[in-house]
Protein backbone atom coordinates (compact mmCIF):
# COMPACT_ATOMS: atom_id res chain seq x y z
CA UNK A 1 0.00 0.00 0.00
CA UNK A 2 2.83 2.15 0.78
CA UNK A 3 4.25 1.40 -3.00
CA UNK A 4 8.27 0.96 -3.18
CA UNK A 5 9.50 4.07 -2.29
CA UNK A 6 12.47 3.75 -0.08
CA UNK A 7 11.91 0.28 0.41
CA UNK A 8 13.17 -2.97 -0.37
CA UNK A 9 11.21 -6.06 0.25
CA UNK A 10 13.72 -8.60 -1.49
CA UNK A 11 15.99 -9.98 0.80
CA UNK A 12 19.73 -9.35 0.55
CA UNK A 13 22.42 -10.66 2.79
CA UNK A 14 25.95 -9.76 2.50
CA UNK A 15 28.28 -11.78 4.34
CA UNK A 16 31.36 -9.13 4.85
CA UNK A 17 34.69 -10.23 6.26
CA UNK A 18 36.16 -7.74 8.18
CA UNK A 19 39.57 -8.03 9.96
CA UNK A 20 38.71 -11.22 9.72
CA UNK A 21 36.49 -10.87 12.76
CA UNK A 22 33.19 -9.36 11.64
CA UNK A 23 29.92 -10.67 9.82
CA UNK A 24 27.75 -7.93 8.37
CA UNK A 25 24.08 -8.95 7.92
CA UNK A 26 21.56 -6.61 5.92
CA UNK A 27 17.80 -7.26 6.49
CA UNK A 28 14.68 -4.98 5.76
CA UNK A 29 11.10 -6.18 6.35
CA UNK A 30 7.98 -5.15 5.14
CA UNK A 31 5.52 -6.17 8.11
CA UNK A 32 2.45 -4.58 9.54
CA UNK A 33 1.38 -3.70 13.33
CA UNK A 34 -1.68 -6.26 14.06
CA UNK A 35 -0.39 -8.46 11.19
CA UNK A 36 -2.44 -7.17 8.21
CA UNK A 37 -1.99 -3.34 7.46
CA UNK A 38 1.22 -2.61 5.69
CA UNK A 39 3.54 -0.42 7.54
CA UNK A 40 6.69 -2.44 8.30
CA UNK A 41 9.88 -2.12 10.14
CA UNK A 42 13.12 -1.59 8.11
CA UNK A 43 16.11 -1.70 8.00
CA UNK A 44 17.74 1.72 7.04
CA UNK A 45 20.16 2.30 4.13
CA UNK A 46 22.32 4.12 7.17
CA UNK A 47 22.48 4.26 10.63
CA UNK A 48 20.57 6.87 12.04
CA UNK A 49 22.59 9.77 13.91
CA UNK A 50 19.82 12.36 13.66
CA UNK A 51 19.59 12.19 17.48
CA UNK A 52 21.76 16.07 17.90
CA UNK A 53 19.91 17.78 15.42
CA UNK A 54 16.46 19.06 17.33
CA UNK A 55 18.18 18.47 20.49
CA UNK A 56 17.86 21.74 21.89
CA UNK A 57 14.48 22.77 19.92
CA UNK A 58 11.36 21.11 19.62
CA UNK A 59 9.61 22.01 15.92
CA UNK A 60 6.55 24.09 16.91
CA UNK A 61 4.42 22.80 13.43
CA UNK A 62 3.35 19.54 13.42
CA UNK A 63 4.80 17.52 10.87
CA UNK A 64 2.76 17.45 7.35
CA UNK A 65 0.59 14.38 6.66
CA UNK A 66 2.46 12.68 4.13
CA UNK A 67 1.33 9.77 1.83
CA UNK A 68 2.57 7.56 4.04
CA UNK A 69 1.00 8.68 6.68
CA UNK A 70 -2.74 8.78 4.37
CA UNK A 71 -2.00 5.06 4.20
CA UNK A 72 -1.83 4.10 7.77
CA UNK A 73 -4.89 6.00 8.38
CA UNK A 74 -6.66 4.18 5.45
CA UNK A 75 -5.20 0.97 6.79
CA UNK A 76 -7.40 1.63 10.03
CA UNK A 77 -10.25 1.95 8.01
CA UNK A 78 -10.61 -1.99 8.05
CA UNK A 79 -12.45 -3.74 10.26
CA UNK A 80 -10.24 -6.62 10.79
CA UNK A 81 -7.88 -4.94 12.28
CA UNK A 82 -9.75 -3.14 14.93
CA UNK A 83 -11.32 -6.28 15.75
CA UNK A 84 -8.14 -8.14 16.67
CA UNK A 85 -7.45 -4.93 19.15
CA UNK A 86 -10.92 -5.40 20.74
CA UNK A 87 -10.52 -9.27 20.86
CA UNK A 88 -7.41 -9.01 22.47
CA UNK A 89 -8.54 -9.32 25.72
CA UNK A 90 -5.66 -8.55 27.40
CA UNK A 91 -5.44 -5.47 25.78
CA UNK A 92 -8.71 -4.33 26.33
CA UNK A 93 -9.53 -5.48 29.47
CA UNK A 94 -6.34 -3.73 31.19
CA UNK A 95 -7.34 -0.61 28.80
CA UNK A 96 -10.80 -0.55 31.13
CA UNK A 97 -9.29 -1.82 34.38
CA UNK A 98 -6.60 0.94 34.08
CA UNK A 99 -10.18 3.63 33.24
CA UNK A 100 -11.85 1.73 36.63
CA UNK A 101 -9.03 2.24 38.51
CA UNK A 102 -8.56 6.10 37.77
CA UNK A 103 -12.36 6.74 37.82
CA UNK A 104 -12.03 9.43 40.49
CA UNK A 105 -9.61 11.31 37.96
CA UNK A 106 -12.08 10.95 34.76
CA UNK A 107 -15.25 11.52 36.63
CA UNK A 108 -16.69 15.16 35.91
CA UNK A 109 -13.45 15.50 33.96
CA UNK A 110 -12.55 16.14 30.07
CA UNK A 111 -11.00 13.53 28.22
CA UNK A 112 -9.24 13.16 24.54
CA UNK A 113 -8.72 9.96 23.24
CA UNK A 114 -5.83 9.88 21.03
CA UNK A 115 -6.97 7.63 18.01
CA UNK A 116 -9.91 6.24 19.04
CA UNK A 117 -10.49 3.43 16.32
CA UNK A 118 -14.23 2.29 17.04
CA UNK A 119 -14.80 4.17 20.02
CA UNK A 120 -14.16 1.69 22.53
CA UNK A 121 -12.06 3.70 25.26
CA UNK A 122 -13.51 6.97 25.10
CA UNK A 123 -16.99 4.83 25.62
CA UNK A 124 -14.88 3.23 28.25
CA UNK A 125 -14.06 6.74 29.85
CA UNK A 126 -17.61 7.84 29.41
CA UNK A 127 -19.19 5.04 31.28
CA UNK A 128 -16.38 5.93 34.17
CA UNK A 129 -18.42 9.43 34.13
CA UNK A 130 -16.20 11.75 31.97
CA UNK A 131 -18.04 14.97 31.44
CA UNK A 132 -16.86 15.28 28.16
CA UNK A 133 -14.65 12.89 25.66
CA UNK A 134 -12.76 14.04 22.35
CA UNK A 135 -12.50 11.19 20.47
CA UNK A 136 -10.36 11.86 17.79
CA UNK A 137 -9.50 9.50 14.69
CA UNK A 138 -7.87 10.39 11.43
CA UNK A 139 -9.09 7.44 9.81
CA UNK A 140 -12.19 7.02 8.11
CA UNK A 141 -12.71 4.83 11.14
CA UNK A 142 -14.51 7.96 13.03
CA UNK A 143 -17.65 7.55 11.14
CA UNK A 144 -18.34 4.20 12.45
CA UNK A 145 -16.99 5.47 15.94
CA UNK A 146 -19.71 7.99 15.71
CA UNK A 147 -22.58 5.69 14.88
CA UNK A 148 -21.16 3.19 17.72
CA UNK A 149 -21.68 6.71 19.82
CA UNK A 150 -24.91 7.69 18.90
CA UNK A 151 -25.92 4.30 18.78
CA UNK A 152 -25.15 3.79 22.43
CA UNK A 153 -26.48 7.43 23.10
CA UNK A 154 -23.29 8.99 24.53
CA UNK A 155 -23.72 11.77 21.57
CA UNK A 156 -23.80 14.31 24.00
CA UNK A 157 -20.71 13.59 26.35
CA UNK A 158 -18.62 11.47 23.09
CA UNK A 159 -17.62 14.30 20.52
CA UNK A 160 -15.98 12.43 17.41
CA UNK A 161 -13.23 14.35 15.51
CA UNK A 162 -12.54 13.17 12.50
CA UNK A 163 -8.59 14.22 11.92
CA UNK A 164 -5.25 14.21 12.71
CA UNK A 165 -4.67 14.94 16.49
CA UNK A 166 -1.88 17.39 15.00
CA UNK A 167 -4.90 19.23 13.01
CA UNK A 168 -8.25 19.18 15.20
CA UNK A 169 -9.23 21.98 17.14
CA UNK A 170 -10.25 21.08 20.77
CA UNK A 171 -11.47 24.65 22.57
CA UNK A 172 -10.77 23.96 26.18
CA UNK A 173 -7.66 22.14 28.09
CA UNK A 174 -8.68 18.58 28.86
CA UNK A 175 -7.66 16.48 31.88
CA UNK A 176 -7.14 13.22 30.50
CA UNK A 177 -5.46 11.86 27.98
CA UNK A 178 -6.36 7.89 26.69
CA UNK A 179 -4.37 6.51 23.79
CA UNK A 180 -3.36 3.28 22.63
CA UNK A 181 -0.26 4.00 20.67
CA UNK A 182 2.01 1.19 21.09
CA UNK A 183 2.87 -0.62 18.22
CA UNK A 184 5.38 -3.82 17.72
CA UNK A 185 8.63 -3.46 19.52
CA UNK A 186 7.04 -0.48 21.42
CA UNK A 187 7.77 2.17 18.86
CA UNK A 188 6.94 0.69 15.66
CA UNK A 189 4.56 2.69 14.02
CA UNK A 190 5.60 6.71 15.68
CA UNK A 191 2.08 7.15 17.27
CA UNK A 192 3.43 8.23 20.62
CA UNK A 193 4.78 11.36 18.89
CA UNK A 194 0.98 11.81 18.45
CA UNK A 195 0.16 11.52 22.16
CA UNK A 196 2.96 13.81 22.59
CA UNK A 197 1.34 16.47 20.20
CA UNK A 198 -1.80 16.18 22.02
CA UNK A 199 -0.02 16.50 25.57
CA UNK A 200 1.85 19.80 24.83
CA UNK A 201 -1.65 21.13 22.81
CA UNK A 202 -4.17 20.05 25.65
CA UNK A 203 -3.47 18.67 28.93
CA UNK A 204 -3.75 20.42 31.94
CA UNK A 205 -0.67 20.73 34.03
CA UNK A 206 -1.19 17.65 36.45
CA UNK A 207 -3.72 15.64 33.99
CA UNK A 208 -3.42 12.22 33.54
CA UNK A 209 -2.18 10.20 31.46
CA UNK A 210 -2.84 6.91 30.31
CA UNK A 211 -0.74 4.88 29.99
CA UNK A 212 1.91 6.40 31.73
CA UNK A 213 4.78 4.86 31.35
CA UNK A 214 6.46 1.97 28.65
CA UNK A 215 9.25 0.28 28.85
CA UNK A 216 11.09 -1.94 25.93
CA UNK A 217 12.99 -4.52 26.57
CA UNK A 218 15.28 -7.18 24.72
CA UNK A 219 16.97 -10.40 24.83
CA UNK A 220 18.52 -13.16 23.88
CA UNK A 221 16.64 -16.05 22.48
CA UNK A 222 16.58 -19.86 21.40
CA UNK A 223 14.11 -21.14 19.22
CA UNK A 224 14.75 -24.62 17.86
CA UNK A 225 11.49 -25.57 17.14
CA UNK A 226 11.30 -22.55 14.43
CA UNK A 227 14.65 -23.64 13.19
CA UNK A 228 14.01 -27.23 12.50
CA UNK A 229 10.44 -26.25 11.21
CA UNK A 230 11.42 -23.58 8.64
CA UNK A 231 15.67 -25.03 7.92
CA UNK A 232 15.84 -28.43 9.16
CA UNK A 233 13.07 -29.50 7.43
CA UNK A 234 14.31 -28.84 4.10
CA UNK A 235 16.99 -31.73 4.49
CA UNK A 236 14.83 -34.67 3.98
CA UNK A 237 11.49 -33.56 1.91
CA UNK A 238 9.39 -37.16 1.35
CA UNK A 239 13.20 -38.76 1.48
CA UNK A 240 15.08 -36.00 -0.61
CA UNK A 241 17.47 -34.21 0.00
CA UNK A 242 16.37 -30.19 -0.26
CA UNK A 243 19.03 -28.84 1.20
CA UNK A 244 20.00 -26.88 -1.58
CA UNK A 245 16.90 -24.91 -0.32
CA UNK A 246 18.02 -24.17 2.97
CA UNK A 247 19.69 -20.99 2.00
CA UNK A 248 17.06 -19.42 0.38
CA UNK A 249 14.61 -20.95 3.41
CA UNK A 250 17.25 -18.89 5.63
CA UNK A 251 16.78 -15.51 4.17
CA UNK A 252 13.31 -16.14 2.95
CA UNK A 253 12.62 -16.72 7.31
CA UNK A 254 14.60 -14.46 8.71
CA UNK A 255 15.51 -11.86 6.71
CA UNK A 256 13.12 -9.54 8.66
CA UNK A 257 12.10 -9.50 12.20
CA UNK A 258 9.26 -11.94 12.94
CA UNK A 259 6.57 -11.24 15.07
CA UNK A 260 5.80 -14.90 16.98
CA UNK A 261 4.89 -15.75 20.21
CA UNK A 262 7.47 -17.63 22.31
CA UNK A 263 7.57 -18.59 26.33
CA UNK A 264 9.64 -17.90 28.93
CA UNK A 265 11.72 -21.06 27.69
CA UNK A 266 12.80 -19.55 24.94
CA UNK A 267 14.64 -16.63 26.54
CA UNK A 268 18.23 -17.36 27.62
CA UNK A 269 18.60 -14.06 30.16
CA UNK A 270 17.03 -11.54 31.76
CA UNK A 271 16.13 -8.58 29.75
CA UNK A 272 17.75 -5.45 28.76
CA UNK A 273 15.96 -2.26 29.17
CA UNK A 274 15.93 -1.09 25.47
CA UNK A 275 14.02 2.28 26.85
CA UNK A 276 11.58 3.51 29.35
CA UNK A 277 9.41 6.30 28.27
CA UNK A 278 7.36 8.58 31.04
CA UNK A 279 4.86 9.19 28.70
CA UNK A 280 4.45 12.95 31.41
CA UNK A 281 7.63 13.83 29.89
CA UNK A 282 9.32 12.64 26.82
CA UNK A 283 9.62 14.94 23.62
CA UNK A 284 9.23 14.16 20.21
CA UNK A 285 12.92 14.15 18.79
CA UNK A 286 13.92 11.57 22.07
CA UNK A 287 11.97 9.41 19.40
CA UNK A 288 14.30 10.20 16.67
CA UNK A 289 16.35 7.55 17.25
CA UNK A 290 16.84 4.85 20.81
CA UNK A 291 20.34 3.46 21.72
CA UNK A 292 21.39 0.97 24.08
CA UNK A 293 24.93 -0.78 25.02
CA UNK A 294 23.44 -4.33 26.26
CA UNK A 295 25.43 -7.20 28.22
CA UNK A 296 23.65 -10.57 28.68
CA UNK A 297 24.75 -13.35 30.32
CA UNK A 298 23.79 -16.77 29.06
CA UNK A 299 22.00 -18.60 31.99
CA UNK A 300 22.31 -21.74 29.67
CA UNK A 301 23.86 -23.77 27.15
CA UNK A 302 21.73 -23.62 24.16
CA UNK A 303 21.83 -22.49 20.75
CA UNK A 304 21.33 -18.81 20.45
CA UNK A 305 19.36 -18.11 16.92
CA UNK A 306 18.80 -14.35 17.44
CA UNK A 307 16.94 -11.65 19.95
CA UNK A 308 13.63 -11.33 20.93
CA UNK A 309 11.44 -7.93 22.12
CA UNK A 310 8.82 -7.29 23.93
CA UNK A 311 7.44 -4.12 26.01
CA UNK A 312 5.16 -3.57 28.86
CA UNK A 313 3.18 -0.22 29.91
CA UNK A 314 1.79 1.22 33.22
CA UNK A 315 -1.30 3.25 33.99
CA UNK A 316 0.12 5.36 36.84
CA UNK A 317 -1.01 8.97 37.73
CA UNK A 318 1.52 12.13 36.87
CA UNK A 319 4.49 11.94 39.96
CA UNK A 320 3.00 14.83 41.71
CA UNK A 321 -0.50 14.40 41.42
CA UNK A 322 -1.34 10.33 43.06
CA UNK A 323 -4.44 9.14 40.49
CA UNK A 324 -6.55 8.16 43.73
CA UNK A 325 -6.53 6.61 46.97
CA UNK A 326 -7.12 2.91 45.66
CA UNK A 327 -3.83 3.16 43.55
CA UNK A 328 -0.30 3.29 43.99
CA UNK A 329 2.41 3.68 41.36
CA UNK A 330 4.81 1.82 43.66
CA UNK A 331 7.08 -0.42 41.40
CA UNK A 332 7.96 -3.11 43.50
CA UNK A 333 9.12 -6.62 42.50
CA UNK A 334 12.41 -5.18 40.52
CA UNK A 335 14.35 -8.34 39.35
CA UNK A 336 17.40 -6.61 38.45
CA UNK A 337 19.02 -9.50 36.54
CA UNK A 338 22.23 -7.56 34.14
CA UNK A 339 25.02 -7.20 36.81
CA UNK A 340 26.16 -5.09 33.90
CA UNK A 341 24.26 -2.34 33.18
CA UNK A 342 20.83 -2.61 35.64
CA UNK A 343 18.93 -4.09 33.35
CA UNK A 344 15.41 -4.34 35.09
CA UNK A 345 12.05 -5.53 34.56
CA UNK A 346 9.04 -4.68 36.21
CA UNK A 347 6.43 -7.00 38.02
CA UNK A 348 3.05 -6.18 38.98
CA UNK A 349 2.88 -8.21 42.42
CA UNK A 350 0.12 -6.88 44.12
CA UNK A 351 -3.57 -5.87 42.93
CA UNK A 352 -2.99 -2.63 44.08
CA UNK A 353 -0.06 -1.68 42.05
CA UNK A 354 -0.20 0.34 38.67
CA UNK A 355 -2.14 -1.86 36.30
CA UNK A 356 0.45 -2.83 34.16
CA UNK A 357 -0.21 -4.34 30.36
CA UNK A 358 2.74 -6.65 29.38
CA UNK A 359 3.60 -7.94 26.50
CA UNK A 360 6.52 -10.45 27.44
CA UNK A 361 6.78 -14.09 26.80
CA UNK A 362 5.86 -15.19 30.46
CA UNK A 363 2.53 -13.35 30.38
CA UNK A 364 -0.71 -14.27 28.75
CA UNK A 365 -0.13 -13.75 25.11
CA UNK A 366 -1.50 -10.41 23.25
CA UNK A 367 -1.76 -9.42 19.29
CA UNK A 368 1.40 -7.77 19.04
CA UNK A 369 3.23 -11.35 20.03
CA UNK A 370 7.04 -10.54 20.40
CA UNK A 371 9.16 -9.07 18.00
CA UNK A 372 12.39 -11.72 16.85
CA UNK A 373 15.33 -10.70 15.07
CA UNK A 374 16.59 -14.36 14.11
CA UNK A 375 19.89 -15.47 12.59
CA UNK A 376 20.54 -16.98 9.83
CA UNK A 377 22.47 -19.48 11.19
CA UNK A 378 22.26 -20.68 15.13
CA UNK A 379 25.16 -19.91 17.49
CA UNK A 380 26.29 -22.17 20.38
CA UNK A 381 26.59 -20.37 23.97
CA UNK A 382 27.77 -22.09 26.81
CA UNK A 383 26.50 -21.26 30.32
CA UNK A 384 27.52 -18.07 32.07
CA UNK A 385 28.56 -17.18 27.75
CA UNK A 386 28.73 -12.94 27.58
CA UNK A 387 26.81 -11.76 24.74
CA UNK A 388 27.27 -8.20 24.47
CA UNK A 389 26.46 -5.42 21.97
CA UNK A 390 24.27 -2.13 20.66
CA UNK A 391 21.29 -1.71 19.33
CA UNK A 392 19.43 1.46 17.31
CA UNK A 393 16.07 2.01 16.81
CA UNK A 394 15.48 5.12 14.60
CA UNK A 395 12.70 6.70 12.72
CA UNK A 396 13.28 5.93 9.23
CA UNK A 397 13.81 9.78 7.72
CA UNK A 398 11.05 8.69 4.01
CA UNK A 399 8.51 7.36 6.27
CA UNK A 400 8.94 7.90 9.94
CA UNK A 401 6.52 5.29 10.41
CA UNK A 402 8.88 2.73 9.26
CA UNK A 403 11.80 2.01 11.90
CA UNK A 404 15.35 1.26 11.44
CA UNK A 405 17.48 -1.37 13.12
CA UNK A 406 20.89 -1.45 14.08
CA UNK A 407 21.96 -4.05 15.90
CA UNK A 408 25.27 -5.53 17.14
CA UNK A 409 26.35 -8.50 18.83
CA UNK A 410 29.89 -9.92 19.94
CA UNK A 411 30.63 -13.24 22.20
CA UNK A 412 33.29 -14.92 22.81
CA UNK A 413 33.01 -18.26 21.46
CA UNK A 414 36.42 -20.34 23.35
CA UNK A 415 37.14 -20.36 26.91
CA UNK A 416 41.04 -21.07 27.48
CA UNK A 417 41.36 -23.90 30.10
CA UNK A 418 41.84 -21.79 32.89
CA UNK A 419 39.35 -20.51 32.47
CA UNK A 420 40.43 -16.61 32.30
CA UNK A 421 40.86 -15.51 28.73
CA UNK A 422 38.88 -15.91 25.72
CA UNK A 423 39.83 -16.11 22.21
CA UNK A 424 36.73 -13.50 21.13
CA UNK A 425 35.39 -13.52 17.78
CA UNK A 426 33.05 -10.77 17.27
CA UNK A 427 29.93 -10.84 15.00
CA UNK A 428 27.91 -7.82 13.73
CA UNK A 429 24.56 -7.39 11.88
CA UNK A 430 24.48 -4.18 10.85
CA UNK A 431 21.89 -1.90 9.11
CA UNK A 432 24.07 0.03 5.58
C1 LIG B 1 -4.06 1.10 17.72
S1 LIG B 1 -5.50 1.89 17.15
C2 LIG B 1 -6.41 2.06 18.64
C3 LIG B 1 -7.89 2.21 18.41
C4 LIG B 1 -8.73 2.29 19.66
N1 LIG B 1 -8.27 3.35 20.54
C5 LIG B 1 -8.72 0.98 20.42
O1 LIG B 1 -8.09 0.94 21.47
O2 LIG B 1 -9.30 0.03 19.95
C6 LIG B 1 -4.82 3.47 16.84
C7 LIG B 1 -5.78 4.43 16.13
O3 LIG B 1 -5.17 5.71 16.17
C8 LIG B 1 -5.40 6.38 14.97
N2 LIG B 1 -4.34 7.38 14.85
C9 LIG B 1 -3.01 7.16 14.79
N3 LIG B 1 -2.34 8.33 14.73
C10 LIG B 1 -3.27 9.30 14.75
C11 LIG B 1 -3.19 10.73 14.68
N4 LIG B 1 -2.03 11.35 14.62
N5 LIG B 1 -4.35 11.43 14.69
C12 LIG B 1 -5.54 10.80 14.74
N6 LIG B 1 -5.67 9.45 14.79
C13 LIG B 1 -4.55 8.71 14.80
C14 LIG B 1 -5.39 5.29 13.93
O4 LIG B 1 -6.10 5.68 12.76
C15 LIG B 1 -6.05 4.14 14.68
O5 LIG B 1 -7.43 4.10 14.43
Amino acid sequence: MYGSTGYSNGYHQNLQQSSGEKRGVTRGRRGSRRSRDPHGFRVSDHQNNSSNDNDQQEPKSPPPCTDFDMAYFHSYAHVGIHEEMIKDRVRTDTYRAAIMQHQSLIEGKVVVDVGCGTGILSIFCAQAGAKRVYAVDASDIAIQANEVVKANNLAEKVIVLHGRVEDVEIDEEVDVIISEWMGYMLLYESMLGSVITARDRWLKRGGLILPSTATLYMAPITHPDRYNDSIEFWRNVYGIDMSAMMQLAKQCAFEEPCVETISGENVLTWPHVVKHVDCYTIQLHELESVSTRYKFQSMMRAPLHGFGFWFDVEFTGPANSPPNNHTQSSVIGLLNNNPVDGSQRKKRTNPNDALVLSTAPEDPPTHWQQTLIYFYDPLEVEQDQVIEGSLVLSQSKENRRFMNIHLEYSFTTDYMADGSTYMPVAYQQQAI
